[in-house]
């Protein structure tokens, strides 16, 4: 355990505790607040609804759950809710988390026929004194909450599934299914700074496979004084990784968002031995001033930001 002297005299050094270098205090990287960011240039739509609520004054979390139910709702949406690719059973099975201000969260995986994840995730933050609940347990306490079961296959993801019998080879394909997982982070009026993150999950993954995305720390993480971070991609990289966590750590030692993204996206290269056949992982950040920014693995992803400046996609740095 480092001692209080110790941590004095690496911090005198310019180092934080286990070696991570510190940027002088002096180093601020400011924005506007407020915002609302997401992952992918589908968060377009989503991004809409967040702002909704923010541009009145609203709260971050009651934006960020609004938003991410978008792409819930949109059967288009290969890789979240309703429509999503099933698993290799031919069963949608969905994970999302929330997170709010304080750094309290809520958080579901595995969890079939129902289609807003993410408001069964809040719930488990408000009403449950768990952090997380999975497969039938979380549906059975989205019932008792007035949530109600439905069929989330559509005929077209049913049709893609059967195709894919054919053939039976996991491997997913980089930017396409895994493509849409949505990741949001909101700053609010009053400084207050909330994520969400939803997703059906890679597509043809193994029965009870369960990725990043509801992983708080690993597809979204909040730290109240320093900001937020989300993931998107190959949840299993991003787990190994704890990406997220990383990635709000970086900017507490005083990165950029964009630098601690692009530390985080490195983290996985290093991680797999510089072995990056086959992987995309992109992170997302948001400090409490408003400064964003994002980093990917691979060339195609976008950050979707909107804030007094209007609504847009922005292309990031990417490693490959
Ligand atoms: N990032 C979503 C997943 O791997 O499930």
């Amino acid at each position: 355990m480092l001692k209080r002297k110790d941590f004095l005299k690496t911090t005198a050094l310019g180092l934080l505790p286990f070696g991570i270098p510190m940027v002088p205090n002096q180093t601020r990287f400011t924005g506007k607040k407020p915002v609302v960011i997401s992952t992918w240039r589908t968060g377009l739509s989503a991004n809409e609804a967040a702002w909704e609520v923010l541009s009145k004054g609203g709260y971050a979390l009651d934006a960020v759950e609004a938003g991410v139910k978008v792409e819930e709702a949109n059967k288009d949406n290969k890789t979240v809710g309703i429509g999503g690719y099933p698993d290799r059973e031919g069963k949608v099975t969905l994970d999302a988390c929330i997170m709010d201000e304080r750094g309290e969260c809520g958080s579901v995986a595995f969890m079939q026929n129902i289609k807003h994840p993410v408001s069964v995730a809040r719930k488990v933050m408000e009403e449950s004194p768990h952090c997380m609940l999975v497969g039938e347990g979380a549906k059975l306490f989205a019932l008792d909450h007035g949530f109600e079961e439905e069929d989330l296959l559509t005929p077209d993801a049913e049709a893609e599934w059967k195709k894919w019998l054919d053939q039976k080879e996991y491997k997913p394909k980089i930017n396409i299914e895994n493509h849409d997982t949505i990741g949001m982070l909101a700053l609010d009026e009053k400084g207050r700074i909330s994520g969400a993150c939803t997703t059906s999950g890679a597509a043809w993954k193994m029965h009870g496979r369960v990725g990043d995305s509801p992983i708080i720390g690993a597809g979204l993480f909040i730290d109240p004084a320093i900001g937020g971070a989300v993931a998107t991609g190959l949840g299993e990289e991003i787990i190994k990784t704890a990406g997220s966590h990383l990635v709000v750590e970086m900017m507490r030692a005083g990165h950029s968002p964009e630098e601690a993204c692009k530390i985080a996206t490195e983290r996985i290269i290093e991680r797999s031995s510089g072995n990056s056949e086959g992987v995309q992982a992109a992170f997302i950040a948001l400090n409490k001033e408003g400064a964003y920014g994002g980093y990917s693995i691979v060339e195609g992803f976008d950050v979707s930001v909107y804030n007094t400046d209007g609504n847009r996609a922005e292309p990031v740095q990417y490693l490959i």
